[in-house]
């Protein structure tokens, strides 16, 4: 099912099929490096199988980042129900392929996302979860209008809490 569409993307739920173009963007290492480790083919299907079930019981999830130009999946990038120090905050995620890194397309996905969650979703912010050393994360994040608020241990690794809060307009 499509999601959204921007001026290059589509976003549409993933499903099982889409494990092998996934697992080209999941199992890469640098593009995991901030993660524990890489995916292997079973993980990336367990990935795709908790998006489903994030879709039937949240409404959304990570989804497919299609390219229009040539209908390749090149990523995610969604909304996620993350439990932050006991809180339940919704987190934009967004993964790219590594050889188009740096042509804005998670800047534009994640910017669709903002505007989606806050459409969906009756909260005040939407936050990102990011290592303090993944600066091309950060730089998105600032780009879809966040700010840091606090430095958190999340899943026994440093992340910065980044934060947007509805109608605070993004920088360009
Ligand atoms: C984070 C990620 C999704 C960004 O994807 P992308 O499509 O390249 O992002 P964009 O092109 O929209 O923006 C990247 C920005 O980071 C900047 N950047 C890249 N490397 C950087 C660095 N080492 N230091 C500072 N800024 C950097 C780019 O210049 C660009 O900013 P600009 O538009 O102001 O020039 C991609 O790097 C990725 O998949 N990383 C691995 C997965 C990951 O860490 N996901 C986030 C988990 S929190």
């Amino acid at each position: 099912m499509q999601i959204i569409e921007t001026s290059r993307l589509i976003l549409r739920e993933l499903t099982p099929s889409d494990a092998d173009a996934l697992a080209r963007i999941l199992s890469e290492p640098e593009t995991m490096r901030y993660y524990p480790a890489p995916l292997d083919c079973a993980k990336v299907e367990e990935w795709i199988a908790r998006q489903i079930r994030r879709y039937a019981v949240d409404g959304h999830g990570l989804w497919a980042m299609i390219l229009k130009s040539n209908r390749e999946l090149v990523g995610d990038c969604g909304l996620t129900v993350q439990e932050v120090e006991g809180t339940k905050e919704i987190e934009i995620g967004y993964h790219v392929r590594r050889d188009l890194w740096g042509q804005g397309l998670a800047t534009e996905a994640a910017r669709a996302c903002r505007d989606l969650g806050f459409a969906l979703r009756s909260v005040d912010r939407l936050i990102s979860l990011i290592h303090p050393e993944n600066l091309p994360s950060r730089r998105v994040a600032e780009k879809n209008g966040m700010t840091v608020e606090k430095e958190i241990l999340w899943h026994d690794l440093r992340h910065l809490v980044y934060s947007v809060r509805r109608n605070r307009s993004p920088q360009k």
